[in-house]
């Protein structure tokens, strides 16, 4: 059985998340990454007999734009589909449902969906380390039970996933990170940036219409020179600090 990934995350917890579970299911696994620019996802298609992990983190509950756009434009062939949604230990709302919808448009038979905790992009301090040896333990054992579901041939879910339709509405977060003088306009984060609103010959100029406030600038810069603002980020920590304490554990719907 060979796992098709198709992943999208800019700031690298999505995919370690799917990562865990892919090499539970299979020692077969190939990579759509929907997090690049390079268009590699375009007029992609899986077949009847792959397996796709599709896998993608939550924002303000809600898929990111770019990657349902994008998943849409994979051919899902009649795989069978396991969902994973990455949430920031805060709550993942109505992700998992679009997802299914989503996949469903696609061409995708969704057998079983898995919610679990990376570290927040935003403010990092909130699921910091996660996912983590506890959530390691309990993905895997989550990807053996989906593999014996697999293996039996189911290909539809037993019950339906969480969350409602119409789905909650997507608001953009407006956080908008920008260098700070130290900035050598090296261009990692031009390169990195999912959305293409960081120009590359000036990486201090932002398209702030495009961008998502994903952190994959934050994340790549080998200066850790790029940020959001200091009186944003600590409105947005003391925000984060009421709904993400108390650790939120990994779930699975089959
Ligand atoms: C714009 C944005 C919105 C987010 N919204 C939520 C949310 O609604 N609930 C939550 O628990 N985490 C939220 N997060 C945190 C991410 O879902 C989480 O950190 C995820 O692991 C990021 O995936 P990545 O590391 O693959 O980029 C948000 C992060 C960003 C950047």
């Amino acid at each position: 059985m060979v796992v098709c990934e198709i992943v999208f995350s800019p700031t690298g917890g999505t995919r370690r998340v799917a990562r865990i579970v892919s090499e539970v299911l299979s020692a077969q696994v190939r990579t759509l990454d929907l997090t690049a620019r390079d268009g590699a996802w375009r007029g992609a298609s899986c077949t009847e007999d792959e397996v796709a992990v599709i896998a993608v983190p939550s924002y303000g509950g809600r898929m990111p734009s770019l990657a349902a756009e994008r998943l849409s434009a994979i051919s899902g062939g009649g795989a069978r589909a396991v969902l994973v949604c990455v949430y920031g230990n805060r709550a993942f709302e109505d992700t998992l449902v679009e997802m299914e919808d989503r996949a469903v448009a696609a061409g995708f038979r969704v057998v079983a969906a898995v919610a679990a905790v990376a570290e927040h992009s935003i403010v990092r301090k909130y699921a910091a380390g996660r996912p983590d040896s506890e959530d390691r333990l309990r993905l895997e054992e989550y990807a053996r039970r989906i593999a014996e579901r697999l293996h039996a041939g189911a290909d539809s879910l037993m019950e339906p996933l969480p969350g409602n339709r119409p789905y909650r509405e997507s608001k953009r977060v407006g956080l908008v990170p920008l260098p700070s003088r130290a900035c050598d306009g090296c261009g990692a984060c031009a390169r990195r940036c999912p959305a293409g609103a960081i120009d590359a010959a000036d990486p201090k100029r932002v398209d702030e219409a495009r961008c998502i406030s994903c952190m994959a600038c934050v994340a790549v810069c080998p200066k850790s020179v790029r940020r959001i603002s200091r009186v944003k980020a600590a409105a947005v920590s003391a925000m984060l600090g009421k709904v993400c304490s108390g650790r939120r554990e990994c779930g699975i719907f089959l």
